[in-house]
């Protein structure tokens, strides 16, 4: 089903209402317990961190795959924490879990398991690793929105997960990003961070939170997005109908939204 002109209209009309029906979309699809759509992906990274960050203030180390996109450290470091990254398998990739296995430790707090260019990582192993070792499996399906590794798809298997409907993602909106939670321990604390019951109080925290993370899209955002409370749910929007549909094209009007957000 392509987008149309009266479905941009809607998401810009919408407001709060098309953001709570995309976050239950994407909720459902990953059998998640909350989804949380914000700007990117880094942030929705940042966000988890700091939640986890929080509750154990004994581990500060997290493990990070040496092969990704560079936002993935600037997440870990702007949270305030030690990035340790970890050699990826020549297989596919992704980071090694022989290597994670190895250097886990009970200063570790979480992995970010960064599923790069749509092949899931081992999940079976990692999962195991960190189940036994008390850090957090995040996943990064960023790059792999729809994947599945055992029939399952990704973003469900961590304790948390971030999407990203970046313009050059299979999951796209314009730009945006969503915080995927599976395990219901962390939900108080991730809508403290995100103040999810006053969005844009939240949004604006979050968006000061994440200015380390890049000189130019996120750092920008809160001065340069029109209006992040109409963009978000537009992004959404314009992502749950785009993607995944053979042979649809990008309609004009997408690409003036688009070319809103050019800072
Ligand atoms: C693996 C991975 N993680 C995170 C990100 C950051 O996504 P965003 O631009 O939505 O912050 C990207 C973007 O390319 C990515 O490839």
């Amino acid at each position: 089903m392509p987008l149309t002109c009266s479905d941009v209209l809607r998401a810009c009309r919408a407001g709060p209402s098309a953001r709570a029906e995309f976050e239950e979309a994407i909720r459902a699809y990953h059998g998640s317990q909350a989804a949380f759509a914000v700007s990117s992906a880094r942030a929705a990274l940042w966000s988890a961190l700091c939640v986890l960050k929080a509750r154990h203030p004994g581990r500060n180390r997290v493990l990070l795959p040496a092969y990704t996109c560079p936002t993935v450290g600037r997440a870990v470091l702007a949270a305030g924490l030690e990035g340790l990254c970890v050699d990826v398998s020549a297989e596919d990739f992704n980071i090694d879990a022989e290597q994670v296995e190895r250097h886990l430790s009970d200063r570790v707090l979480a992995v970010i398991a960064a599923h790069m260019f749509g092949t899931p990582c081992d999940l079976t192993r990692l999962t195991a690793a960190c189940d036994r070792t008390g850090a957090v499996l995040i996943e990064d399906a960023a790059q792999a929105c729809g994947a599945r590794f055992a029939g399952q798809v990704v973003g469900s298997f961590g304790r948390m997960a971030v999407l990203s409907l970046g313009r050059s993602k299979n999951l796209r909106g314009a730009s945006g990003g969503v915080l995927l939670v599976n395990d219901p321990d962390l939900l108080p604390g991730v809508r403290q961070v995100l103040k999810h019951e006053d969005r844009e109080e939240g949004t604006k925290k979050h968006e000061e939170g994440c200015a380390g993370l890049s000189q130019s899209r996120t750092a920008g955002a809160g001065k340069a997005q029109p209006s992040t409370a109409v963009l978000v749910p537009l992004r959404g929007l314009c992502a749950l109908r785009v993607s995944g549909l053979p042979g649809t094209r990008e309609p004009p009007l997408f690409t003036a939204v688009r070319n809103l957000q050019t800072w």
